[in-house]
């Protein structure tokens, strides 16, 4: 037996309980047209190896197909039943009642509780500055009045705005002025409670945001751009961000509250910065970041991080930009887009969806004879663009080096596929005609929706339970190794 003991096994044992003690983590939102059936998605996320997921709020059908799946949960409150929560403890203890007591007793491995997303973004003029501790406070007290509190902890998404650094050093991070005293409140809260500090760092965003940004700090490659702070050099901004916040934990004296990650990823469409070579590039480099167990300056050690996002979102606000849709590492359709290693299964490449019923094979597009002088064209687009989805179009999109046939005809088809492919979608007052040969181009892809009324669930529960105790077997024999 004496191959049982072989080097390369340990380390192979050694990589496999190293990329066991945390995981990766996903978050699964469902602002969508067409969503693909959660039992489908559910598999794909145990084909990935994916451990946990962070949803943005409660839905029945997503959390059923979270039973029994040893997947962990973070289940979400949205900013706008912050108030009911804040100013009513017995809507807190409905609202956790039926979205955790329910479920976890149904065999849902609900860890985390999000009160709010973002709730302290700029944007919302301090809409939840009011509302935020209360509801933090009610939602936990409810949990404690249904004996969770031991199992399911309270926690805050927060933008990672709330904190800054007037210098750019880590060492003189602190939180914003003008939320000073909700943060500090809420953090001894958290810390009071043993519960995680969340927060969503986006170097995307402050590419996205200030055009001197150095494109290289936003990646994990090493940076000559890099922040040197003490006895620490920052390479990357996702270290030197994190680490502001560790800082301003610290000075406040909450230096050991846990810190999880609950949003980090890169949108692929939408914009000029937003493709899949660089999504790739960020995601894989933060794959191999926390894989290797480093951690940062401040904390090293696992990083507890959920990716941004799992699937594309039609139906998510574009205010802050057209890359708003495009967050996946799949597609609408529970395609991968680019490679991506998580260091969770034998391949190290994604899986897809499974079993996925698309429409059929046909598409909307501008009619050959029609003239782009027609004076109805303009409205058209606009008609089509404002309901359904263009955020393809435009300068270095995926869809951006069309000429302007090609993208009328695109936003036809947007408003066709999200309608379901009825006719009268197709009409566009006659402008429009139907095609079953398909327009797209390499980069360039004209959708066709997925069938949500026939999706097909799949269910494998021998193939499942196969893996399943393979991989405890694994354990079991790296466990015996290590002694
Ligand atoms: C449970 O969560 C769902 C989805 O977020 C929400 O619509 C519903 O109001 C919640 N139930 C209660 C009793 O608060
Ligand atoms: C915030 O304030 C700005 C300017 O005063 C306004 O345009 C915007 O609509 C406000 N947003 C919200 C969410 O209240
Ligand atoms: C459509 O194509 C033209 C190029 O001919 C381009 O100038 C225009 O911006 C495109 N429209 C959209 C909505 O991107």
């Amino acid at each position: 037996m004496g191959w049982f003991f072989s080097p390369v096994l340990g380390v192979l044992c050694w990589v496999f309980l190293l990329g066991c003690a945390n995981g990766i983590g996903a978050n699964w939102g469902t602002q969508t047209s067409h969503p693909l059936p959660p039992s489908q998605v559910v598999q794909m996320l145990r084909d990935n190896g994916f451990q946990k997921v962070k949803l943005f709020d409660a839905e029945e059908a997503t959390l059923n197909a979270l039973k029994k799946t040893g997947i962990q949960v973070m289940v979400g409150i949205p900013n706008d039943m912050l108030f009911t929560l804040a100013s009513n403890f017995k809507a807190a203890e409905k609202w956790v009642s039926k979205n955790v007591s329910g479920f976890v007793s149904d065999g849902v491995d609900i860890r985390y509780v999000a009160v709010g997303n973002e709730p302290f973004l700029q944007t919302y003029n301090g809409s939840f500055l009011q509302t935020t501790f209360p509801a933090l406070q009610n939602i936990q007290a409810a949990l404690i009045k249904a004996g969770l509190s031991k199992q399911v902890k309270v926690t805050v998404p927060l933008n990672a705005d709330v904190y800054q650094s007037p210098s750019g050093k880590p060492s003189d991070g602190d939180f914003r002025d003008d939320i000073r005293q909700p943060m500090l409140s809420i953090v001894k809260f958290l810390s009071d409670n043993g519960a995680p500090f969340t927060v969503n760092i986006y170097p995307f965003i402050s590419l996205y945001s200030d055009a001197n940004f150095p494109v290289d700090y936003a990646f994990f490659d090493g940076s000559s751009s890099g922040v040197v702070d003490g006895n620490a050099a920052y390479g990357n901004m996702f270290d030197a961000n994190h680490d502001t916040l560790i800082w301003a934990l610290q000075k406040n004296g909450f230096g050991n509250v846990p810190v999880i990650v609950g949003e980090i990823g890169w949108p692929t469409d939408g914009d000029m910065n937003a493709n899949l070579q660089y999504a790739q590039k960020f995601n894989q480099g933060f794959m191999n970041h926390i894989s290797s167990g480093r951690g940062t300056p401040m904390r090293p050690g696992s990083i507890d991080a959920y990716l941004f996002s799992l699937i594309d979102e039609d139906e998510k606000s574009i205010q802050p930009g057209n890359f708003e849709r495009h967050w996946g590492i799949f597609s609408y359709d529970g395609l991968p887009k680019y490679q991506l290693n998580l260091k969770t299964t034998n391949t190290g490449a994604l899986v897809r969806v499974r079993n996925v019923k698309y429409l059929d094979k046909q598409w909307c597009v501008l009619k050959p004879s029609v003239s782009l002088n027609n004076p109805k064209v303009a409205d058209s687009i606009s008609y089509a663009c404002g309901n359904a989805d263009c955020t393809s179009l435009g300068y270095k999109t995926s869809c951006g080096d069309m000429d302007s046939r090609g993208n009328i005809s695109y936003a036809f088809n947007s408003y066709y596929q999200k309608s379901d492919q009825e006719d009268v979608a197709c009409g566009f007052d006659g402008l429009a005609t139907i095609t079953d040969m398909d327009p797209s181009s390499a980069s360039c892809r004209f959708k066709i929706m997925i069938d949500v009324d026939s999706g097909t669930t799949s269910i494998r529960p021998l193939h499942q339970f196969r893996e399943q105790s393979l991989g405890f077997l694994f354990v079991f024999f790296c466990i015996a190794l290590l002694f």
